[in-house]
This record gives C-alpha cells, structure tokens and sequence, in this order.
C-alpha cells in the first residue's frame, strides 16, 4: 500500500477519472490482499459485519450483480437487493422517492446499475452513503475497468506501456470509456478499433488514444486486446449490416489473435456472443483470460466495499 493518502477515495464511486495512479494501484492492490479470502475453505472475513449494503440493479446483469453480491457476503455484510420490475418502481414510484424509502433503513452503501447516463451522480449528491457505480447507459464501468487493470497487472506485471486495443461498438460502451480512462491514467497506449457508425467523436482528442476502422492496426503487436460485445439495446436501428458480416470484418478470430505480441492476451467484459465478437476457439484459448477477469472482479468489489463502505483506517479483517 503505498501511503493513507492514496486509500483516500472520494465518497462515491463514479468513474475512474476521479481517482489518480497511486489511488488505482492501492485499490488494485487491496483487491489482491482480498482475493486470497476468495481461495480459503471458509470464505469470509469479518471485515464489514453489522453493515448493509443495497444493491440496486434496474438493468440486466449477471457477472456485476452476482460479484458485488458475493463480495459483499464475504466481507460480512448483509445485503438488500432490488430491481425494477419487483420493486414499486414499476407502479411509478420516482428513482430519488425509492432511494429515500431505502435510506430509511439505515444502509452503509448503494451499489447501482441503471440504463441512464449519470443515475449514480444524481443519487451520490442526495444519499449519505457512498454510492457505487455498476454500470449507467454507455457512460461508465468503473468497477469493470478495475478488475480488467487487475487482470492485466497480474499476468504483465504492469500497465504502463503496454499496447492495449479494444476492439467493437466504443460508442455504445460503457466498458470502453471506463477502460479508456483507467488504462491512459496508469500510461498504456490505446488504440480503439470499430464500424465507423460504432466509434463515437473525438475519442483521441478526449481521451488520448488511437482511432481505428479496421481491427488490424490496433491488433497489431498488442499485449493486450478488450473485445466488445455490441449494445444492441442502445443502438438507435441498425448500425452494422448483421452479425456475420461483423464477425467477418471485426470478430477475433484465429488469424487476428496471431497479430497480438507473441504472449498477448484477451480480455472481454462478457457477456460473450462466441461467434461474433470472437470465435469458439479464441474464446477457449489459454490466451482468453475471461473467467479470471469474473474472479477478480469478485476482488476489487470487495476491495471498493472495504474502502468506500468500510471504516478506510480500520484493518482489514482478514483473519476469519
Ligand atoms: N461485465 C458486465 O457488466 O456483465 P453483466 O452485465 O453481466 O454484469
């Protein structure tokens, strides 16, 4: 850990352009203090007991959703769960009126995933509590850019200046934009690579990488490639002619996978539609690193629970 300071975050967790270098790597190396408990035959430690924390999903997930979940429960924590469609929010209940009902049970943090840009801003200006961005419309993924700069660090050794391409519908993601942010802070160089209805303006202006239409170019000698799946539920009509033909020209398959740097790696933020962002066989190759990008994302939750919803100078409470 490199000092206090560093472990000092913002109340909310928004997106990764609030949070410096030294702030990442002290999460990322929390996170991998914390996967270890994930290893043990009792997988818990008492690190947030007597804490509840909500976990408000109003869009689908599985892989966000289920890991904040289980970081949760192994930190001690109780947790509260509620979406849309089970909730009164489907008979008109506002988002802010839901929020204070929720508050007024005394929880220690919110955790929210919903379709609208900008939803845990609003809720982080209002509620006491920390609040933890899960994913909002195609603007961010903070928690999903940490636990993919886990996965990265972990079989490089580091980010900075690495060669990392991502590859898909950019405009659409906000797994992209979150990565983008986070791997530039920590001094890889980017290329992002996409249909040119799927790259958004002013991405190297904005963001400080290189703009692609063709995947060659960013595939070329990467260390590391994020592929993307197509959001189709943000596309306003059709912005590719189908998914073969994308498959055809932007999906990774064998062939491409031999462009990355002889030891390079690839990375998706799933769900995956094998056969279209890449094939079966690249899906299935030792040089996919997907499913330890699902453990580790068990990790850095648990991290941005103990550091945002824990008391920060406390232990950690690693022993069981
Ligand atoms: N990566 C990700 O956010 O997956 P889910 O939509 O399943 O949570």
């Amino acid at each position: 850990m490199e000092n206090n300071q560093a472990l000092s975050l913002p109340k909310d967790l928004l997106d990764l352009d609030q949070l410096s270098r030294a702030q990442i790597k002290a999460v990322l190396e929390t996170a991998e203090a914390f996967k270890e408990v994930s290893e043990r035959e009792i997988k818990k430690v008492p690190t947030l007991r007597g804490k509840l924390v909500v976990l408000f999903f109003h869009e689908n997930s599985t892989r966000t959703r289920l890991s904040f979940e289980v970081a949760a429960k192994r930190l001690s924590a109780d947790t509260m769960a509620i979406s849309s469609s089970g909730s009164s929010m489907s008979k008109g209940e506002t988002l802010l009126d839901t929020a204070k009902n929720i508050m007024a049970m005394n929880p220690d943090g919110l955790v929210i995933r919903h379709g609208a840009s900008g939803t845990p801003a609003f809720l982080g200006e209002r509620l006491p509590i920390p609040v933890l961005n899960a994913g909002d419309g195609s603007h961010a993924h903070p928690t999903q850019a940490l636990l993919d700069l886990l996965t990265i660090t972990q079989r490089k050794g580091q980010v900075e200046g690495l060669n990392v391409a991502i590859i898909g519908d950019i405009a659409h993601s906000r797994v992209a934009r979150s990565n983008m942010l986070g791997l530039r802070i920590m001094g890889a160089n980017v290329r992002v690579a996409g249909p040119p209805s799927m790259l958004a303006a002013r991405l190297a202006e904005e963001y400080g990488v290189s703009v692609h239409t063709r995947p060659e170019p960013a595939l070329e000698g990467a260390d590391v490639v994020i592929m993307l799946r197509i959001q189709l539920e943000r596309q306003r009509g059709s912005l590719f002619p189908g998914a073969r033909e994308y498959a055809r020209v932007y999906g990774l398959n064998e062939e491409r996978l031999g462009l990355l740097a002889p030891d390079g790696i690839v990375l998706h933020p799933g769900p995956v539609n094998q056969g279209v962002e890449m094939t079966p066989e690249v899906y299935s190759s030792p040089r996919s690193l997907i499913l330890d990008q699902v453990t580790n994302g068990v990790a850095v939750r648990m991290a941005l629970l103990y550091l945002l919803v824990g008391k920060k100078d406390d232990p950690m409470g690693l022993a069981v």
